[in-house]
């Protein structure tokens, strides 16, 4: 299992923290032992299943949306002096969603979202997951304050910077947020 998510998530080797690593790397494996859908099943299905004929993936959209969140704190660390906690930063852009893994069925051969699943969206499964290794809270943040559910609550610069990384590979896929002139 170890092998798969090196393989799907070459962005964990990113975290310099040894402790926090082996720690993201238990998270997804948890996931995956615990959801219908194999690692190699996240290379293939759409990133969303509200989108009609999505054919980015899930795992380019993830991969995607860590890759973005480091430039776009590189860049805010270098033009503004912003301080970044690179650790935190990394290991909660890739586990805000692995929440997700947890809220798949398949039902008649379709993949849909399950009861479990609607009742507890993937923020809060996502907290568990990372409480459940001893992840620290800031990660535990950036996980619960990804989606809309932290539009009520302040983030922190780590999580502000994950959500709209998250956002940005997202809300241009969806014809109801884009202009299209
Ligand atoms: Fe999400």
């Amino acid at each position: 299992m170890r092998e798969e998510i090196k393989r799907i998530w070459p962005e964990i080797e990113w975290i310099k923290d040894e402790d926090i690593k082996e720690k993201t790397y238990k998270c997804w494996e948890y996931a995956i032992e615990n959801s219908v859908l194999s690692a190699e099943d996240l290379e293939k299905i759409p990133f969303s299943l509200l989108i009609d004929d999505c054919d980015i993936t899930f795992m380019n959209h993830k991969r995607t949306c860590v890759q973005l969140s480091v430039d776009i704190a590189k860049t805010m660390e270098k033009n503004f002096g912003t301080k970044i906690n690179w650790d935190y930063l990394i290991s909660g852009a890739i586990l805000i969603d692995v929440g997700k893994l947890l809220e798949y069925e398949i039902t008649d051969g379709k993949l849909g979202t399950s009861r479990d699943g609607k009742l507890l969206r993937h923020p809060f499964s996502g907290v568990a997951i990372a409480d459940r290794f001893g992840l620290p809270y800031d990660i535990h943040h950036i996980i619960a304050y990804h989606s809309k559910e932290g539009d009520l609550g302040k983030r922190t610069v780590e999580s502000i910077i994950v959500h709209h990384a998250d956002f940005v590979s997202f809300e241009p896929f969806q014809n109801a947020k884009t202009l299209k002139v």
